[in-house]
C-alpha cells in the first residue's frame, strides 16, 4: 500500500487540522505534513498539542498549533486569523475534533450529554 507522501503532493498547500493533537486527527496532520503541506494543528488540549508540534517540527515538517475550542466561535476565528498570519492562505480544513463518550445516555448527566454531542431523539 503507498503511503500518502507517495501518493499525494500537497507542497505549497496549508492545511488545518481541528482535533489535530490526538487519535484520527494527529494522524491526519501526519500525513499531511509527509505529503509536503504546512499545517495548523487546532485543538483544545494545549499540553499535547504543542508536544506533538515539536516533535513534529524536529522531524523537520512545517507544523504550527493553535490552542482552540472549536464549540467557540472566538476560538476558531483567532485560530483562522492566526493561519491566515502565519501563512497567508488556507487550502485544506480537516474538522476532526470530537469526543467519544461511550456510557449509556441515560446514565450521563445532561451537562454531560450537551457537551458531548450526544442527543436523545424521542
Ligand atoms: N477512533 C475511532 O475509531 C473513531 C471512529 C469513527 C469516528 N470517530 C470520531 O472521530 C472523532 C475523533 O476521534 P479520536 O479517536 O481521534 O479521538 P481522540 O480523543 O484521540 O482525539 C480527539 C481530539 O480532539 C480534541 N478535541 C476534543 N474536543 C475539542 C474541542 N471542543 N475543540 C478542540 N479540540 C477538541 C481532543 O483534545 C483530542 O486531541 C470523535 O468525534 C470520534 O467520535 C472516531
Amino acid at each position: 500500500m503507498k503511503r500518502c507522501s507517495e501518493a499525494l503532493d500537497f507542497r505549497e498547500k496549508v492545511s488545518m487540522v481541528t482535533g489535530g493533537a490526538s487519535g484520527i486527527g494527529l494522524g491526519i496532520v501526519r500525513a499531511l505534513t509527509e505529503a509536503g503541506a504546512a499545517v495548523m494543528m487546532v485543538d483544545v488540549d494545549r499540553v499535547r498539542a504543542r508536544r506533538e508540534r515539536d516533535s513534529l517540527k524536529e522531524a523537520g515538517f512545517e507544523v504550527e498549533f493553535s490552542g482552540a475550542d472549536v464549540r467557540k466561535e472566538k476560538d476558531c476565528q483567532k485560530a483562522v486569523a492566526e493561519s491566515a498570519e502565519k501563512y497567508g492562505r488556507l487550502d485544506i480544513l480537516v474538522n476532526w475534533a470530537g469526543v467519544m463518550v461511550r456510557k449509556e445516555i441515560l446514565k450521563m448527566s445532561e451537562k454531560k450529554r450537551m457537551g458531548s454531542g450526544a442527543r436523545c431523539k424521542s
